[in-house]
């Protein structure tokens, strides 16, 4: 099993970033935890605050990999051509936010992609991308 895990803009700065609401673990002290959690599983991490290389991401991995757990950050809630990039590659894609993103701000209920996704995980805090992965076994 070959999932990915893509995360977008400003989200390389967890640990740091508003701890009262995304927590105060680095991702990549959380991604290595998460490792030894599903050995079985080959987990790749990919960051990038540009939303043409989320969509190269995409593009790369979308035909090969048997997962992907996109937390594309606020360009959820903005980007048609992310939404679009999801409709157009085959491995099924897990959306996933920190936050419950509905008990937020009006515009963090929009999203391009959860009408493409095979589901939405949000409100768990980092737990979130265990049980996406969880999700693809
Ligand atoms: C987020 C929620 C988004 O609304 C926000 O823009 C983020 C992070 C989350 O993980 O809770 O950057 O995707």
């Amino acid at each position: 099993m070959k999932l990915i895990i893509i995360n977008g803009p400003n989200l390389n700065l967890l640990g740091k970033r508003e701890p009262e609401i995304y927590g105060s673990t680095t991702f990549e002290e959380f991604f290595r935890k998460l490792q030894l959690k599903f050995k079985n599983v080959e987990l790749a991490y990919y960051q990038s605050n540009i939303e043409g290389e989320l969509i190269d991401k995409l593009h790369e991995v979308g035909f090969n990999y048997d997962g992907i757990i996109l937390n594309a950050a606020a360009y959820t809630h903005t980007s048609v051509s992310i939404g679009d990039a999801i409709k157009s590659i085959e491995t099924p894609v897990v959306e996933l936010h920190i936050s419950n993103i509905h008990a937020r701000e009006e515009f963090r209920h929009q999203s391009f992609i959860a009408p493409n996704a095979k589901g939405v995980i949000f409100g768990f805090g980092l737990k979130g991308y265990e049980l996406a992965v969880q999700s693809f076994l």
